[in-house]
């Protein structure tokens, strides 16, 4: 890889835009300096990037996905070879992803076999989170011995999905207490799926078999129920990090946001898709396209939806986007959980209830939250702290990732906002789906040049990267405690 010399760009920090060099040696950059400052050492350089006119910002940090997750009775379409390529075109050079454990399994051998779905196979650099499906003095052990040894510091918990990964409030209690214990963070799927399987089955039974009933039956109050309650249970153990993933209701945000006021460890994560699809555009096309778009937490109405009116009757997504802004929201994730129609969203042809849940959209990320910077929603600043400093920090991994800066890897992103990027299945597309949930979306801007520690892996419209090259990151404790 030798020496490699960024140019005439405009580096991107969550404290500011300047036009600096960047000077790679190998896998990590070791000076950032004024334009022309490394005027000598260009000529002995292996590799010179002019990046005139366009960001240099550190690569994208993605603390959310599921490949090959085995979930509705099918697995996600992604495996980690190819979800980390798609990622690595959408200017993402880390993923953080879910290992498994239910109740009864041993979380060790969770751990386990997502390394083997994932060591060798990915193309960026990835670690893990460990979701915790059951709670018993076994799998409690070994949450202490992952912080302490395997480099993963963060669990997360259901309070969602009764019979797969649910957890009631006393286990959750417990697991908080042992996190508390040991420093990590809980990561909390925060929907009350008990009171949701009540209104599935009532749904059900009147004959509403469509995916619009996906979000019908999952209402913002019971978001927000859970986020209070995930939130006072986390008080009760100890004022344990809380982190509160893929918020999409502004009922819940506010909880989030009195915690927050209180001076608690709370946080949360929003996701692209609550930003920007709506209800009435997806879930509610007729016949069963909405399957497309179903996942859980749900996407939800632009503003009085019809079956929950004065329930959550205000617009959730101007919520989320201020709450960006405001830092209620810390961290962009994608949730990135794919499956295609055939197949597989197709188990729940109607049964709105057994589509497989989730959405891609690990390569769309860092383009569809620029397009909030276009659109005047966040700064360029907090585009670049939201999807990859803040997630590099939160989950411990800061600052050897999520930054532009001597001794970090050399993880960059070279930015052409002059150029368009046209997300569609026969446009920019990369994922292993048979659809993209942004179809039709054109994003103002463009991934030019991505570099993964060092190695080139996107330029010129072109995949240089390299399966294996991906490393294991073994993650260090939230940054962010106070
Ligand atoms: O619909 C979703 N979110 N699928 C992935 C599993 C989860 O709950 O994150
Ligand atoms: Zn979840
Ligand atoms: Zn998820």
């Amino acid at each position: 890889m030798g020496v490699t010399l960024i140019k005439n760009g405009t580096v991107v920090s969550p404290t500011g835009a300047t036009p600096q060099d960047v000077l790679i040696d190998g896998e990590v950059i070791v000076a950032v300096g004024a334009p022309g400052y490394f005027a000598a050492t260009e000529e002995g350089a292996d590799r010179v990037i002019d990046a005139t006119g366009k960001y240099v910002i550190p690569g994208g940090v993605d603390v959310h996905t599921h490949m090959e997750l085995p979930f509705g009775g099918t697995s996600a379409s992604d495996t980690f070879e190819s979800g980390t390529i798609a990622a690595a075109w959408g200017g993402v050079t880390t993923i953080v992803d879910f290992a498994v454990q239910r109740a009864g399994e041993d979380v060790h051998a969770g751990l386990a076999e997502w390394h083997r779905k994932a060591d060798g196979n990915c193309a960026i650099d990835y670690g893990f989170h460990q979701i915790i499906g059951g709670v018993d003095e076994e799998s409690l052990k070994a949450m202490s011995y992952l912080v302490e040894h395997e480099g993963v510091s963060s669990f997360k918990m259901f309070m969602a999905y009764p019979g797969v990964f649910y957890s009631d409030d006393g286990q959750i209690l417990r697991a908080m207490q042992q996190a508390a214990d040991c420093g990590a963070m809980i990561m909390m799927h925060a929907e009350n799926g008990i009171a949701i399987d009540v209104l599935v089955a009532q749904a059900l039974a009147r004959g509403e078999t469509d995916p619009r009933y996906h979000s019908y039956t999952r209402p913002s109050p019971l978001e927000a129920e859970a986020t209070h309650r995930a939130i006072v249970l986390s008080h009760v153990a100890g004022n344990v990090p809380l982190y509160i993933v893929h918020m999409s209701a502004g009922d819940a945000l506010e909880e989030v946001a009195a915690a927050r006021h209180h001076g608690r460890n709370v946080f949360a994560e929003t996701c692209p898709q609550y930003l920007w699809l709506t209800l009435e555009e997806t879930l509610a096309k007729p016949g069963f396209e909405g399957a497309k778009w179903v996942c859980s937490t749900p996407v939800r109405s632009k503003d009085n939806d019809p079956h929950w009116k004065g329930l959550h009757g205000h617009g959730h997504q101007a919520d989320l986007w201020r709450g960006l802004r405001m830092n209620e929201l810390a961290v962009v994730s994608t949730d990135h959980c794919p499956f295609c129609m055939k197949d597989q969203k197709e188990l729940g042809l109607g049964n709105f209830a057994a589509i497989p849940n989730g959405i891609g959209g690990v390569e769309h990320r860092m383009e569809l939250i620029y397009q909030g910077v276009v659109a005047g929603e966040l700064s360029l600043e907090r585009w670049v702290e939201t999807c990859c400093t803040t997630p590099a920090r939160m989950f411990g991994m800061y600052p050897r990732k999520g930054i532009i800066a001597p001794g970090a890897d050399a993880d960059v992103v070279v930015w052409d906002p002059n150029r368009r990027t046209k997300i569609g299945i026969n446009d920019k597309h990369h994922m292993n789906m048979d659809h993209s949930a942004y179809e039709g979306f054109v994003i103002d801007g463009k991934v030019d040049t991505v570099l993964s520690r060092g190695m080139v892996v996107v330029e010129n419209d072109q995949f240089h990267g390299r399966t294996g090259h991906g490393q294991y990151i073994k993650r260090g404790l939230s940054q962010y405690l106070v």
